[in-house]
């Protein structure tokens, strides 16, 4: 079996690149400093941007403007904690067939290139993949708000981090992880970026405050705001907010991950041109500019607390044009007994197995999640818990994530757009029933006006004889014949 191939593959023209640019890389990350002055800062964002804007223009014309088609690959970005994984379980699984979906696109940290011809991608890479694949892409996408995309970042972190509390194997912060082989969900969230990096950096830092605890060796102060302070179980959320960690891989992230550079990048440049966006705000917005023209032209933007309006706007979007999988819908039809098999529409059909998809698991997780606080309690997420967040600690979250909020503004403006053209589509019967009844009106007005055309016709002829057509119209057609002889 050949192995999976990374966008960085062994290949002789990359082993040239990585040979010139990777001493230089080693520069950048050993002794940094001089490098990200500002003169080669605004240069790299420069060139970057550049590039990014004369790329969209060359991807610009191959659409037509105002397209709502889908090309022959569908890329739903998936931006972590913003609901997009039950779009694709409990949706986009069921348009396309196994062999149309590209290979492991979740369980990989990278795209399998292997097919290249697969018509449905979902993944938490970034928009530079696009750049690896051959296909002309749409891409879908689903933004959050930015603050309580941080909360359930640091929230899921601890959550599947304290799930190793449980296995006998780790007994301290210096054992192994397990190897990630195993097909358990545990293992699989660790091979899946960012969680790759930020499950195993919290698991470290439990089993060392459980450690230290264990030990007797510390005596941490009681705080009162227990969940997101509990610094004897885990990392409070004011540490975790500004540790390089967070900044590498969570606060602006969509941003990024939009511009196609997060820390996953298939950009060589990523490095340098994120980290100098960090450094200078102006060179940021640099940065968002190039972002919210990416969003301008995707085929469609979500928003998480609009999930019910833009799943509807997404279905009516998507499965007009992807064909609806029989094989999908038979095992739609056969596994779930709470979708009325009546309905003939697979568009409702789709819809009803999208919602009891949905229920299922979030109820799923739910229960998972209440047994696995049980292990650090009295750390108790909730949106009660929430509310008890300092609003200094809420706006610092704010501040660190400004181009994610500019962004998410953006995309609430994109989304009333959009909103506004699908509004008379909201139900699929009643987009039918409109469809039939205008269908109706345009076929009856056009009769009337036939059969008072016949009529108007017959008298004037019954009038007038042979010689109906009025004088100055005989005239004027004999007139035309003279001129062109
Ligand atoms: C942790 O487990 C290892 C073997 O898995 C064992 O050798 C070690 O003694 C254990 N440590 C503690 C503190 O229980
Ligand atoms: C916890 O409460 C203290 C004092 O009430 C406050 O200073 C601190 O910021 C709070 N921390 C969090 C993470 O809520
Ligand atoms: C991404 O971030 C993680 C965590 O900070 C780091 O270990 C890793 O080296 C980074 N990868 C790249 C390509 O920068
Ligand atoms: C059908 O329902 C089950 C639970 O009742 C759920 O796990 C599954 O994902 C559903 N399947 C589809 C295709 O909606």
């Amino acid at each position: 079996m050949p192995p999976f191939t990374p966008c960085f593959g062994f290949s002789l023209p990359l082993l040239i690149t990585c040979f010139l640019t990777c001493p230089w890389i080693e520069l950048v990350t050993a002794s940094a400093a001089p490098l990200y002055n500002h003169r080669s800062c605004e240069a790299a964002v420069q060139e970057w941007s550049n590039k990014e804007k004369l790329a969209l223009n060359k991807e610009l014309k191959l659409v037509q403007p105002g397209s709502r088609k889908i090309l022959e690959l569908l890329f739903f970005l998936h931006i972590p904690r913003t609901g997009g994984r039950t779009y694709h379980q409990c949706f986009l699984k069921n348009l396309y067939s196994p062999n149309d979906r590209c290979p492991r696109s979740y369980d990989k940290l990278r795209l399998d290139l292997r097919q290249p011809s697969c018509k449905l991608l979902s993944s938490h890479d970034d928009m530079s993949i696009l750049s690896k694949i051959p296909s002309r892409a749409s891409v879908v996408t689903n933004l959050r708000n930015p603050v309580n995309r941080v909360l359930s970042t640091y929230e899921f972190s601890v959550e599947v981090a304290a799930r190793f509390l449980r296995l006998k194997s780790i007994n301290s912060s210096r054992s192994p992880l397990p190897l990630a082989k195993s097909p358990s969900q545990l293992v699989s969230t660790l091979t899946i970026w960012p969680w790759k990096y930020l499950v195993p950096f919290m698991q470290h830092d439990i089993f060392t405050r459980r450690d230290a605890r264990l030990e007797g060796k510390v005596n941490w102060p009681q705080s009162t705001n227990t969940t997101y302070d509990a610094p004897t179980i885990t990392m409070p959320l004011t540490e975790f907010i500004h540790h390089p960690v967070a900044h590498e891989l969570v606060h602006n992230g969509a941003t990024f991950q939009v511009a196609g550079l997060t820390n996953n990048s298939c950009n060589e440049d990523a490095v340098m041109v994120r980290k100098c966006s960090s450094l200078y705000p102006k060179l940021g917005h640099q940065v968002l500019d190039v972002a919210k023209r990416r969003l301008d032209y995707m085929l469609f933007v979500g928003l998480t607390e609009k999930h019910q309006e833009s799943a509807t706007i997404f279905f009516s979007l998507v499965a007009d044009q992807a064909q609806v999988q029989s094989k999908a819908m038979q095992e739609i039809l056969g596994q779930n007994a709470s979708v009325p098999v009546q309905e003939k529409d697979p568009r409702l059909l789709l819809f009803a197995a999208y919602k009891s998809c949905l229920a299922s698991l979030r109820s799923s997780h739910a229960i998972r999640r209440a047994a696995t606080l049980q292990l650090i309690s009295p750390v108790r997420f909730s949106q009660e818990e929430r509310k008890r967040i300092p609003s200094a600690v809420l706006e610092e979250i704010v501040s660190l994530n400004n181009l994610d909020m500019e962004l998410h503004e953006h995309a609430k403006k994109l989304f009333a757009k959009q909103q506004r053209h699908f509004t008379t589509s909201t139900d699929p019967q009643v987009k039918q029933d409109q469809t039939v009844l205008s269908m109706f009106l345009i076929l009856s007005i056009s009769m009337i006006l036939l059969i008072l055309g016949l009529l108007v016709a017959l008298r004037v002829r019954k009038r007038v004889g042979n010689d109906w057509l009025p004088f100055w119209l005989r005239r004027l057609l004999l007139l035309q014949v003279h001129e062109k002889l």
